[in-house]
């Protein structure tokens, strides 16, 4: 009994701390509540302004370089990107079939095998081992012998000689030779033109870039500029990558400075790049960071005077 009456007398007080409890325990439960709601905010608040910052950063900073081919993908069929033409070519002489009427740029990863490229890799690394400037940016002109060597170039036609047989080939040149006009009709296909009325050009050459310092103004190939007010002969500039971005070399891309974008062509080995020369296709080289980029420019101009022959091996 007295057990009992304890324990009865106990009950009200036990079950009023249980609702002490109970209460303590629901306001607990509450407050978790009210904390996981207000985390969750904060975590939302947080995402949203990492996403802003990030979107302004992009916005403000990146979204301003466009990639026009990147080197991992493989085109299966020209992109081309059209842009007005500048007022360039009415100060020359109009040439029907060849001045530009239609201006822009193109990539084009089938105009040259692998293989090929590969092959004239060698044939650019065989020539410029022959000598290099001082600085970060070596030539070789086939077509008029020119090849980078200290401050200064020598003629390596002249230079070496019979010697020179021992570098080059004959089957080097006609490769060259095959490779030139297959970008010509590449390019006339893509601006209407009629490529038997278009001419090679000087300087045409293969070019080596690493990280070295420039030790003169030759070396200073990351410069924006016009290739028409370089050398008021050119109409069509075209590129030949002969090595990769990203895995031969770094920084290097091909940079089309429009208004209000920049737009990058990223090198591959074989990747053919090639464009009207006027201002409407102002362009930069970003400087090399690492390793070694090689490639061939190739020129074109409407105006049978400054033609120039293929190369061929005295
Ligand atoms: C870059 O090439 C030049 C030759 O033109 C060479 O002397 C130099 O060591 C090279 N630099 C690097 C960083 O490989
Ligand atoms: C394009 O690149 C150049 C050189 O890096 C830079 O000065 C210029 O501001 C860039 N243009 C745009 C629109 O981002």
């Amino acid at each position: 009994m007295t057990m009992q009456r304890r324990g009865i007398i106990k009950n009200p007080e036990n079950s009023a701390i249980e609702k002490k409890i109970k209460r303590g325990n629901a306001q607990r439960q509450a407050s978790s509540g009210r904390s996981k709601a207000a985390m969750l905010l904060l975590l939302l608040l947080l995402i949203t302004v990492t996403g802003l910052v990030s979107w302004m950063y992009f916005t403000w900073t990146d979204d301003f370089t466009h990639t026009l081919v990147s080197r991992g993908e493989i085109l299966t069929q020209p992109r081309v990107f059209m842009v007005d033409c500048s007022e360039d070519y009415k100060k020359y002489k109009h040439f029907p079939g060849c001045t530009p009427t239609k201006c822009g740029r193109a990539i084009s990863d089938n105009v040259v095998t692998l293989e090929e490229a590969q092959r004239l890799r060698r044939l650019a690394e065989r020539g410029l081992s022959l000598a290099g400037s001082d600085g970060g940016a070596s030539i070789l002109d086939l077509h008029s012998g020119a090849l980078s060597m200290g401050k200064q170039f020598v003629n390596v036609y002249r230079y070496f000689k019979d010697d020179i047989r021992d570098v080059f080939t004959e089957e080097d040149f006609e490769l060259y030779r095959d490779i030139r006009g297959r970008i010509q009709n590449a390019i006339a296909e893509i601006f209407g033109l009629d490529s038997t009325q278009m001419y090679l050009t000087k300087p045409t050459f293969f070019s080596r870039i690493n990280s070295t310092s420039a030790k003169t103004t030759h070396d200073e190939y990351w410069h924006p500029h016009i290739d028409k007010e370089t050398y008021g002969s050119f109409d069509y500039t075209s590129l030949l990558y002969l090595s990769d971005y990203g895995l031969e070399f770094g920084g290097g891309r091909f940079v089309f400075m429009d208004p209000n974008t920049n737009r990058t062509v990223e090198p591959l080995t074989g990747r053919v790049s090639f464009f009207s020369s006027g201002s409407e296709n102002l362009h930069r080289v970003e400087k090399v960071a690492w390793g070694t980029r090689y490639a061939i420019t190739v020129s074109y101009t409407c105006d049978p005077d400054y033609a120039i022959d293929n190369p061929s091996l005295p």
